[in-house]
């Protein structure tokens, strides 16, 4: 079998942005735009601003049953605990237990008791939900586990461990729990998929698989900033000042 020719970093993301890339990358490296979420929370949380549109996506209300799958650190099931105004269930899920540790910090410290009780953590493997929860969730949210570029730019030691395959295994990783996550939402619910890479394999390449395997209608994001692609809305940080890295696609069932 051929083996692969190893692909720098740059090369890659090079040949995907094309001249766009020297700006994206200078963009990269810069501070992120941060929110601060003040409102309804016992101290204020700051969060990527494109990451607020992730869960204002999901436009849980009152009420509904929502299903967070990868939900440590928390800041966007912050802002969903808040949607649910304290009726409802939110479901806030992660399979490491460290990051489930600062999860269950997060929320207890910034959440008011009438919205904390309306909050259970679990542990489970999201890939494997389907399994276990089918028409379950008014809502699901899947912030997937992806290449997230802004934090390996800034890291030697991330990259040097880069590489196309790296991608392309988060992808399809990513296509598993979306999957799980299509059979937990209830028919007529809403998914919402998000990711903070700029790797089209593992965005649009996503969508595209569970759009060619399941029976769904794309629901066009509302959002503020960002642009279209062919399944979703990328908001990236050279053309939405600074905001970003982050895809957001979502679908009715
Ligand atoms: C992008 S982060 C989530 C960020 C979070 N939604 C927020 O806004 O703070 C992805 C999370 O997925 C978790 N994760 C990775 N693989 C998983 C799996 N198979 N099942 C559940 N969670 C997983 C990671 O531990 C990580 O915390």
């Amino acid at each position: 079998m051929a083996k692969r020719k190893w692909v720098s970093f740059d090369s890659w993301y090079g040949e995907l942005f094309d001249d766009r890339w020297p700006l994206l990358r200078a963009s990269l490296l810069k501070e992120p735009v941060y929110a601060e979420l003040k409102e309804g929370l016992l101290k204020p949380y700051y969060l990527d601003e494109a990451s607020c549109l992730a869960a204002e996506s999901l436009e849980a209300e009152p009420g509904d049953t929502v299903l967070d799958m990868c939900a440590a650190p928390g800041g966007k099931t912050l802002l969903i605990a808040l949607a649910l105004g304290g009726s409802g269930r939110l479901v806030a899920n992660d399979r490491s237990a460290s990051r489930r540790s600062r999860l269950k910090r997060v929320l207890t410290e910034y959440l008011p008791e009438a919205l904390l009780s309306t909050v259970e953590t679990t542990s489970h493997d999201a890939t494997k939900w389907g399994l276990y929860e089918q028409d379950a969730y008014d809502r699901v949210l899947l912030d997937a586990p992806c290449s997230s570029e802004r934090h390996v730019i800034h890291s030697p030691a991330h990259l040097s461990r880069w590489s196309p395959s790296r991608s392309r295994n988060l992808a399809h990783q990513a296509y598993a729990m979306l999957s799980a996550a299509y059979t937990a939402v209830k028919p007529g619910g809403l998914v919402v998929y998000s990711t903070c890479a700029l790797s089209p394999l593992e965005n649009d390449g996503v969508m595209k698989k569970l759009l060619a395997r399941r029976k769904i209608t794309l629901v066009t994001p509302r959002l503020r900033y960002g642009e279209p692609t062919e399944f979703g809305v990328q908001v990236t940080p050279d053309r939405d000042d600074g905001r970003g890295p982050m895809y957001i696609s979502r679908f009715c069932k």
